[in-house]
């Protein structure tokens, strides 16, 4: 037997007992006649010590022992003189009277006992295995693990059947590019890998499961961000006859039971709500981070009654003004404010003006373009008292939003005003149903060709489709995107009209959803659903801006796993079988 106990099983109501353990070198200190073993599982640490009046021969072993060797000592529990109140079992220490080294260890490539790392991450990618063993990415490896947990308890007590869908299929509409498995037994043709399982779960609607959810994994090969993998993990959820509101509830509460079980955080419900264009409009963006203010007020009547020319000319071709006030900001230098106008250039905006208010009065090289009244509208607008800042932007709408949006996440990190511990979600509702593309010239489904339209705006689905909202929502979550679903057509004449609209030809149309448009006659319950990502959501839950500390084995952000070394080159027979011949090789640099 290895072991009675575990690393953090033992305590003082455990003294005199007989115990094995077994694990891991932490850390050992060598104090000449007595050695100090931590010893460590993946539940915690236990000190152990070699006397070598209880058992010379053990401590001659112990001076052998090198960090990160397994090894199982067998001794007794004894009470510890100077007790670590940092440890579960700081109270005890085992008395070690045998031991066996089980397995030595090179040298690790970084230190494992220490929690803050100065080690780049590439090296811990790539020694993974020995990262898992440190206590920060472990402490998100079994909160993903209780997430899960809560996630199927929480479905499954609602009447959800969790059904798992293939991952060998064909390309799923949700815009990514694919990943590709060719057919070994049939040349030339290819199995795509799922986006989502959305036409399965659609699928699994007609078929009768009114309630599913599926924790599923899902593949994107797009542009990774920090918050993106090329491999992630959605929980999946369909419904029929229940309806958007009933939806919202069921998610309210299965977050509620998550944030409770996991962090022991109790989160209010119902969530806030907004419409597409109103976040757009007030934050610049569709996940804003509600956890701090900062508004943005649109200043077009005001500037348009000013001699700025700058402001007159941007109004004029269409454009927008807006501002937000940086409480307090009135103490930023010059070269604060033009380290704050250089940042927003990468997002287009030409520049920024500043008004600053002290000592109630203001400060700013737009004052002579706008008589007294403007400004005291601008105040009033802005809510402007002493010490703040106001900063305006003017340029085409998406520009100032993208800039300023940018610029109201930088304020907030630079000035410490995001809180830890604080959840903000907030459905956004009201998507428009089509996007323009102007590469493709043609419209462009903003979520997927199956979401339905909303019922307001059928009338006028086909005279001005780029108005038409979608009965769609996403949630958000600190400024993140961490769910995104949407109600579903489940008339086969409205999904063909949708296909027309987004110019798929009848060929198309066959060829991709052949089949599901048939499905869609044979007696289609009213469904929608919902997929969130999780991972987004263990980032969240853990207290983490990447997403690859909460997956035990992420790609980096050129997609690469840098342990496995993949992608990697394939035999040429395996190449030659499946009859495909590579033109070029690029040899990765590992
Ligand atoms: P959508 O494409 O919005 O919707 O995806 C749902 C959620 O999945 C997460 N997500 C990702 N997480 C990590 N890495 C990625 N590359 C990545 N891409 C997406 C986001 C997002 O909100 N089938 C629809 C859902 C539905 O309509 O029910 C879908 O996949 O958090």
């Amino acid at each position: 037997m290895f072991r009675t106990h575990t690393c953090i099983d033992l305590d003082k109501s455990d003294i005199n007992k007989k115990v094995t353990l077994s694990g891991w070198v932490n850390k050992r200190r060598d104090h000449g006649s007595m050695i100090f073993i931590d010893l460590r599982d993946r539940y915690g640490i236990t000190q152990i010590v070699f006397d070598p009046e209880i058992s010379s021969l053990a401590h001659e072993v112990a001076k052998t022992l090198r960090n990160e060797w397994v090894i199982s000592i067998q001794g007794e529990v004894v009470k510890r003189e100077t007790i670590n109140k940092n440890l579960k079992t700081g109270e005890i220490e085992i008395s070690a009277t045998q031991i066996q080294i089980l397995s030595k260890s090179k040298p690790s490539p970084f230190p494992i006992f220490e929690d803050k790392t100065e080690t780049n991450e590439e090296l811990r990618l790539k020694y993974r295995y020995l990262d898992i063993r440190r206590k920060p990415i472990l402490d998100k490896i079994k909160i993903r693990h209780q997430a899960m947990l809560e996630t199927r308890i929480f479905f499954s007590e609602h009447g959800f059947l969790e059904i798992n869908t293939p991952i060998l299929g064909k390309s799923t509409p949700e815009g990514a590019r694919d990943y590709l498995v060719p057919s070994r037994i049939y040349p030339g043709n290819f199995y795509a890998l799922p986006q989502s399982p959305q036409i399965f779960k659609q699928l699994l609607m007609i078929g009768g499961i009114d309630r599913y959810f599926q924790i599923a994994p899902c593949f994107r090969d797009e542009d990774l961000r920090a918050d993106r993998q090329p491999e992630f993990t959605q929980i999946d959820v369909e419904m029929s006859f229940d309806g958007k509101e009933k939806l919202f509830e069921l998610v309210e509460n299965h977050l509620k039971r998550v944030f409770k079980k996991c962090l022991d955080v109790d989160i209010k419900t119902p969530f806030e709500k907004m419409s597409h264009s109103q976040s757009l409009e007030k934050y610049g963006t569709d996940k804003p981070d509600l956890r701090f203010a900062m508004e943005f007020q649109r200043l077009d009547e005001i500037a348009k009654k000013s001699t700025f020319s700058i402001f007159l000319d941007i109004l004029k071709s269409k454009g927008c003004i807006k501002a937000i006030n940086v409480k307090g900001g009135s103490d930023l230098s010059r070269k604060k404010l033009d380290d704050l106008s250089s940042f927003v250039k990468s997002f287009g905006l030409k520049g920024l003006s500043f008004i600053k208010k002290t000592d109630s009065s203001l400060s700013s090289s737009l004052l002579k373009f706008f008589t007294p009244e403007l400004l005291t509208e601008i105040e009033k607008k802005l809510n402007m008292e002493d010490g703040d800042l106001v900063i305006i932007a003017a340029d085409k709408d998406e520009i100032v939003n993208q800039g300023l949006d940018h610029l109201r996440r930088k304020i907030a990190q630079d000035r410490s005003l995001i809180k830890k511990g604080i959840y903000k979600f907030l459905w956004v509702e009201d998507f428009p149903l089509f996007e323009y593309s102007e590469d493709e010239k043609r419209l462009k489904a903003m979520h997927h060709p199956f979401t339905a339209p909303s019922t307001k705006d059928l009338e006028i689905l086909e005279k001005e489709p780029l108005k038409v909202r979608a009965d769609a929502y996403d949630l958000v979550l600190n400024g993140y995107e961490i769910a995104g679903g949407s109600q579903r057509i489940y008339d086969s004449e409205l999904q063909s009209k949708i296909f027309k609209l987004l110019k798929l030809t009848d060929e198309d149309i066959k060829q991709k959803f052949g089949f599901f448009i048939d499905a869609l006659k044979y007696g289609t319950p009213p469904h929608g659903g919902i997929a969130y990502g999780f991972d987004r959501l263990i980032m969240i839950l853990t207290d983490t801006d990447n997403i690859r500390d909460v997956i035990a084995f992420p790609k980096t952000l050129k997609s690469l796993d840098l342990m496995l070394q993949s992608p990697s080159v394939v035999d040429k027979d395996q190449l030659k079988e499946l009859e495909i011949q590579t033109k070029e090789i690029d040899e990765i640099p590992w």
